[in-house]
């Protein structure tokens, strides 16, 4: 029985997948979009089989009793307004990644959802995979016992066939290479190394190929991670390729190693190469693919307790600070440190 009424904000390519994923989940009902276009309702319930209310002014949106949680699906520009004002009329939260472009307004949406105790999921869908719960389960196990090396990248050629190029070419609203989409595999090494970043250090550039001319911003980055209890890491933010969609994660530990659906352990025994996993790899950058009914199934039972989500915001920020560091790196050609924020 659905008992949580969403209301979306920004209906475009990623509000599409977020839709179906709602309407799979039983306590979410789509109630409302909010959008900068003049959209019809009735097209819209003939095209998506769901009657929602359209608003094009976000007060009146917000001020809508009957939204319990607002998902946020605009351009990234525009993510910590609207969390912020989402947040202070008392709504729940699903919001798309990045969370923000500035450590400084990532800050103040921090503040705000604490103050306010929103209950919050971030889009970091991949973690809700079976291969990286795998992995985080083989891990936390300790089948691979200590871990001291962990790689996870993600290439993806996002060119201008994507919609969101229209605003994304530009570094102000789509901030950096890790800020855009690699922002996916920082995310799931921090999750599946469960250590904190003591220093970064990135490197950048953009492929050469002329489709990229009109970006202002370095489109493919590597950043190595130092972690405090000496575990080292390394990340590809690679944007800009020009070749099918790749998501690698690969874990090394003292007793073994994890590599995308791959397992090796000295600890069980009669294991002589790698074991195949049966698991769901991410091998597609269509969102329409991507594990948002598992990510939302989540949220929704943690509404119904009350709790915080394993994908809510404090752990989103974390993520972001060490984004902002290794773009900091980059920009200023040398480590930075995390305590220098
Ligand atoms: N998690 C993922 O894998 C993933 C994948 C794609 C996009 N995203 C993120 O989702 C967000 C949206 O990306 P997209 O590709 O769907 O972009 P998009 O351009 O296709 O959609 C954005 C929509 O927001 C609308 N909009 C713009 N300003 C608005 C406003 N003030 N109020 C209401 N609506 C407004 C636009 O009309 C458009 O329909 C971005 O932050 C992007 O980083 C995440």
């Amino acid at each position: 029985m659905s008992k949580y009424q969403v209301g979306i904000i920004g209906f475009g390519w990623v509000a599409e997948a977020h839709l179906e994923a709602l309407k799979k989940v039983d306590q979410f009902k789509p109630y409302a979009i909010l959008s900068g276009r003049q959209l019809n309702s009735m097209e819209f319930k003939e095209k998506y089989g769901v009657d929602v209310k359209i608003y094009n002014d976000i007060d009146k949106f917000l001020t809508d009793k009957n939204i319990d949680v607002v998902d946020i699906c605009t351009p990234s520009f525009l993510h910590h307004e609207q969390t912020i004002a989402a947040s202070n009329a008392g709504k729940h939260i699903i919001l798309e990644k990045p969370i923000a472009l500035s450590f400084k307004d990532s800050v103040k949406m921090l503040k705000t959802v604490r103050k306010n105790r929103t209950l919050t999921s971030i889009c970091f869908e991949i973690r809700f995979i079976s291969s990286a719960k795998a992995i985080k389960s083989i891990i936390d196990q300790g089948l691979i016992g200590e871990i001291y090396n962990g790689e996870v990248d993600y290439y993806h050629g996002i060119g201008p066939w994507y919609v969101n190029q229209k605003w994304e070419s530009e570094k102000k609203n789509g901030g950096s290479s890790l800020l855009r989409a690699g922002c996916h595999a920082l995310d799931m090494l921090l999750y599946l190394m469960d250590e904190k970043v003591e220093e970064v250090f990135t490197y950048g550039n953009t492929n050469p190929n002329p489709v990229y001319k009109n970006y202002d911003y370095d489109l493919n980055t590597v950043t190595l991670l130092k972690f405090k209890n000496g575990a080292i890491g390394k990340v590809s933010s690679n944007t800009d390729c020009m070749q099918p969609y790749v998501f690698n994660m690969n874990i090394v530990g003292s007793e073994g190693s994890v590599k995308n659906d791959l397992f090796h352990s000295k600890k069980i025994k009669g294991l002589n190469g790698w074991a195949k996993l049966d698991v769901d790899l991410i091998d597609s950058g269509d969102v329409l693919n991507h594990p948002y009914v598992e990510q939302f199934t989540h949220f929704a039972e943690c509404l119904d307790k009350g709790i915080e989500t394993t994908n809510n915001f404090e752990s989103a920020f974390e993520t972001h600070k060490v984004i902002f560091a290794a773009d900091k790196s980059a920009e200023l050609g040398r480590p930075v440190k995390l305590n220098e924020f």
